[in-house]
């Protein structure tokens, strides 16, 4: 559901012809004018209600997502940890970090409606999917935009985290080198040694191989589109260059707004220069034929129901499971042994209950 004005005419029939001519990239201008276009966009959506959900085109790859999201939490978290979730958008992993009961909690996200509807959720306020307990765990709201701003200033005192999580977000901070470092940087200066980032983004690969498949600069199903600019009409991107290759992204009924490709490789290496190790990097695919050998998390897709259950019939499409097929997941580990002893932040502004003037806006 749409909160108000975006910015940007939704198009479900397919992808309009391109409009934008090239704009200089790293362009200090351009690049806040889209970043404010994402934010936006995000802010502009609101929480659904569970019949809205439920009808959505795309609930199966929702629930999907919420599976592999998961069961990256699953596997990186324990007990007690503190955990960063940078672009922590409505807070629609809070339940995860619940179920593993992690001890602190901090969000950040640039779209003021979503932090917003974050904190509602946190609070148990708003009608949500479930009626639940309050969140075990106290927790901070930030809202800011965490490519640009030096968060280990504004979080020296909560820090080190244990866990970072950035879910379906870190390629828009790859619009310029600057951002797409100062996203690693802070990554890096707020994990402990030894402490784990974890993620899902677009896997370039697989959008490059489908661009090259299609006749023209577009491709898609009847749930999505990618459009890329004229200036890929020859469908070569140089290694040199690689960050700002931007593409519109529509997914009915969940994103249309300027995205970047992340080359994997690239990826690898500039997060290396800031001491975080590749443990894994694994297209959707592989990751949910992986972890569906597991019965654990057989049983949680069972639960979720992504793939559809005893009582309910219906089950990911097709269209949705090439979506799903866009993206990958990660995992890198911060270089460095775990300190013995190491004294934890202060973490004194986290709350149990969050009012809206504990929001930091930076
Ligand atoms: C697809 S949503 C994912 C939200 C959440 N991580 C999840 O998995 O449910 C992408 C989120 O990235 C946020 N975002 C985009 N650019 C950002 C930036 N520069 N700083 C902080 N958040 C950003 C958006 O506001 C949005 O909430």
């Amino acid at each position: 559901m749409k909160r108000g004005y975006t910015g940007s005419p939704s198009n479900s029939g397919g992808p309009p012809k391109s409009r934008l001519k090239h704009s200089a990239e790293g362009d200090a201008d351009y690049s806040e004018d889209v970043v404010q276009k994402v934010a936006n966009h995000y802010s502009a959506r609101t929480n659904q209600s569970l019949a809205e959900r439920e009808s959505s085109p795309i609930i199966h790859l929702k629930k999907l997502n919420n599976w592999i999201k998961s069961v990256l939490i699953q596997l990186y978290t324990r007990r007690g940890d503190a955990v960063l979730d940078l672009a922590c958008g409505k807070g629609g992993d809070l339940i995860k970090w619940d179920k593993a009961k992690v001890g602190y909690y901090v969000g950040v996200d640039i779209a003021e409606g979503s932090i917003e509807d974050c904190r509602t959720r946190y609070n148990g306020d708003a009608n949500h999917h479930q009626n639940r307990k309050k969140f075990s765990f106290p927790a901070r709201l930030i809202c800011g935009d965490c490519y640009e701003i030096r968060l280990d200033k504004v979080l020296a005192d909560d820090a080190p985290f244990d866990v970072c999580s950035c879910q379906f977000a870190l390629h828009y901070s790859w619009s310029t080198e600057k951002r797409a470092r100062r996203a690693l940087a802070n990554v890096s200066a707020l994990l402990r040694p030894g402490g784990t980032f974890i993620g899902t983004m677009p896997d370039a690969n697989v959008i490059i191989r489908k661009l090259r498949a299609s006749d023209g600069l577009s491709f898609g199903n009847s749930v999505y589109w990618i459009r890329f600019d004229e200036e890929y009409t020859e469908k070569s991107f140089s290694s040199s260059s690689p960050f700002g290759i931007k593409y519109q992204f529509h997914l009915e009924d969940a994103v249309d707004c300027p995205e970047w490709i992340v080359p994997v490789d690239v990826f690898k290496a500039l997060a290396d220069e800031y001491d975080l190790e590749l443990v894994f990097a694994k297209n959707a695919h592989d990751f949910v034929h992986e972890y569906l050998k597991k019965p654990e998390y057989v049983d949680l897709m069972r639960r979720l129901g992504a793939l559809g259950d005893d009582r309910d019939k219906s089950t990911l499409s097709p269209d949705e499971w090439e979506v799903a097929y866009l993206y990958l997941a990660f995992a890198l580990r911060k270089r460095g042994q775990p300190e013995r002893g190491q004294v934890n932040g202060r973490r004194d502004k986290a709350k149990m209950h969050i009012s809206k003037d504990d929001i930091m806006t930076i």
